[in-house]
């Protein structure tokens, strides 16, 4: 078994989605170790982001990331950083597939890029890294 990082970022939890995203991640047999609504400041942010400092959308993704509060989520399961991501789907909502949570509920990617309402590690180590800073 593993851990991941999961966020339901500031338009997820906007627009009340925050139940319909837990729902798929319980149904599918994760479990919620821990849980907690964060509001979290530039600091912390440049910490999680430190990867894409210097991109374009680095800055307008700290801003929309500090909109409103996040609900993050240590999971647990067997390869869950993985099918997670798979659940979430691609970055781009515009093109991820139908039922993924990204596709099913993320708004066109020309809105607003960084609006794609999940994060989710991309690996064991950003997991223990994002788990520190988060929780
Ligand atoms: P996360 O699970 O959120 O890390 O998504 P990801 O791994 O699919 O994307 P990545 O780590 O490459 O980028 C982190 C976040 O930055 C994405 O989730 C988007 O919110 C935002 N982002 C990524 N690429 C772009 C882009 O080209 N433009 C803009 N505006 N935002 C982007
Ligand atoms: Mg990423």
């Amino acid at each position: 078994t593993e851990e991941t990082l999961v966020l339901v970022k500031p338009d997820g939890v906007a627009r009340g989605l925050t139940g319909a995203i837990l729902a798929r991640i319980e149904a599918k047999g994760y479990s919620l170790v821990d849980i907690r609504l964060v509001e979290p400041d530039r600091d912390l942010l440049e910490r999680h982001y430190a990867e894409h400092e210097g991109k374009p959308f680095y800055e307008p993704l700290l801003e929309f990331m500090m909109s409103g509060p996040s609900v993050a989520i240590r999971l647990a399961g067997n390869r869950v950083i993985e099918g997670f991501r798979s659940l979430a789907g691609t970055t781009d909502p515009t093109t991820a597939a139908p039922g993924t949570i990204r596709g099913d509920f993320g708004r066109d990617w020309g809105l607003k890029v960084q609006q794609n309402l999940v994060h989710g590690s991309d690996s064991a180590e950003s997991a223990a890294r994002e788990l520190a800073i988060w929780f």
